[in-house]
């Protein structure tokens, strides 16, 4: 049988500064944690709406609230944990005690909650920044370039945690006995699909741009793309870029008329941040059209929107010339 790293040890062996270590450990331990809890479905009394909504007016499931506590109580025991910010919750969280070298960390707590009832994938997505001590809102208010790790753990078929501090992607599964262990050393985006990931069903509501790629795609040989594409929608945006991350693709989550003074639905700083650095750090692109990096938008505000375009870095190539 194979010998797999856990994650202790690579973290031991890693260049992370070790403050930064005791974070992500943290992080591991809740992601496993939290791993159980969706396991465990109606016997954990973990399905249903929690009858509160969140600040971005959308109601919460019981398990997004259960979540969010379990990240929240962790991460603020852990001493180099400057802040927390949650995509559900209205405003940041300071620690008291952190010291100036320490680190604020950002979350969506349980990503693509409409699948928990109908026991689809789910998971949690973070991203850490560094911080100083007692920091405000606009300290968390960083570009995603300033990460200086980003991950999510993926509640599937198999429970796994992926990595990045800056030095290429690595994956870990959960084993029975409640370890993760390094599965991925080394995951990479191919270059080139022929796979995308949409919500088709806006199509009336999109740029033309996005319209003209997707018709291209479903164009087929025959079309001007000259190879048939495959379609594949999750509706976790961590299961629809884990996917990505293992066998390549593209996801796009535009802006659409339906809300037109928004730029996208997903969250900069809890989702596009963290998933472009993982893409990048992958070998792919993680763009808002195709062109402008995702790790580049300059956050205004805590819970903003960013249209998303990321993948496989020859198709995000042809989103941009669409
Ligand atoms: O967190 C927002 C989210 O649930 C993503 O995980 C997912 O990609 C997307 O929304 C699904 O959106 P829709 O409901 O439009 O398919
Ligand atoms: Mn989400």
């Amino acid at each position: 049988m194979t010998a797999y790293a856990s994650f202790e040890d690579f973290i031991a062996g890693s260049s992370a500064p070790d403050g930064l270590k005791a974070v992500l450990t943290t992080l591991a331990a809740t992601c496993a944690d939290i791993s159980r809890v969706v396991a465990g479905g109606a016997l954990a009394g973990a399905l249903g709406a929690s009858g509160s909504v969140n600040v971005q007016d959308e109601e919460q499931k019981k398990l997004d609230v259960m979540t969010n506590d379990m990240l929240t109580q962790a991460l603020s025991a852990c001493p180099l944990v400057a802040g927390v910010a949650s995509e559900e919750m209205d405003f940041v969280q300071p620690t008291t005690n952190a010291p100036a070298d320490g680190y604020v960390v950002l979350f969506d707590p349980l990503d693509g909650s409409s699948n928990i009832d109908i026991n689809a994938p789910v998971g949690t997505i973070f991203s850490v920044l560094p911080s100083p001590a007692s920091p405000v809102e606009a300290d968390f208010l960083q570009t995603g370039r300033n990460q200086v790790a980003a991950g999510y753990g993926l509640y599937g078929a198999q429970s796994m945690l992926i990595l990045t501090i800056g030095e290429g992607v690595v994956g870990f599964t959960l084993a029975a006995d409640g370890r993760w262990l390094l599965t991925h050393p080394e995951i990479r985006v191919s270059a080139d699909t022929k796979e995308f990931a949409i919500n088709m069903s806006n199509r009336r509501h999109w740029a033309e741009p996005v319209r003209r790629y997707v018709d291209a795609c479903l164009a087929g040989k025959t079309g001007a793309r000259g190879k048939d594409f495959n379609m594949r929608w999750v509706a976790a945006m961590v299961a629809d870029v884990h996917r990505i991350l293992i066998r390549g693709g593209v996801f796009l989550y535009p802006w659409d008329a339906r809300e037109p003074e928004r730029p996208g639905k997903l969250r900069l700083m809890y989702e596009g941040n963290p998933m472009a650095l993982l893409i990048e750090q992958a070998g792919g692109k993680a763009t808002t059209d195709g062109v402008q990096p995702i790790l580049d938008v300059i956050p205004s505000a805590l819970h903003q929107r960013v249209a998303v375009a990321l993948g496989s870095a020859n198709e995000v190539d042809q989103i941009a010339a669409a």
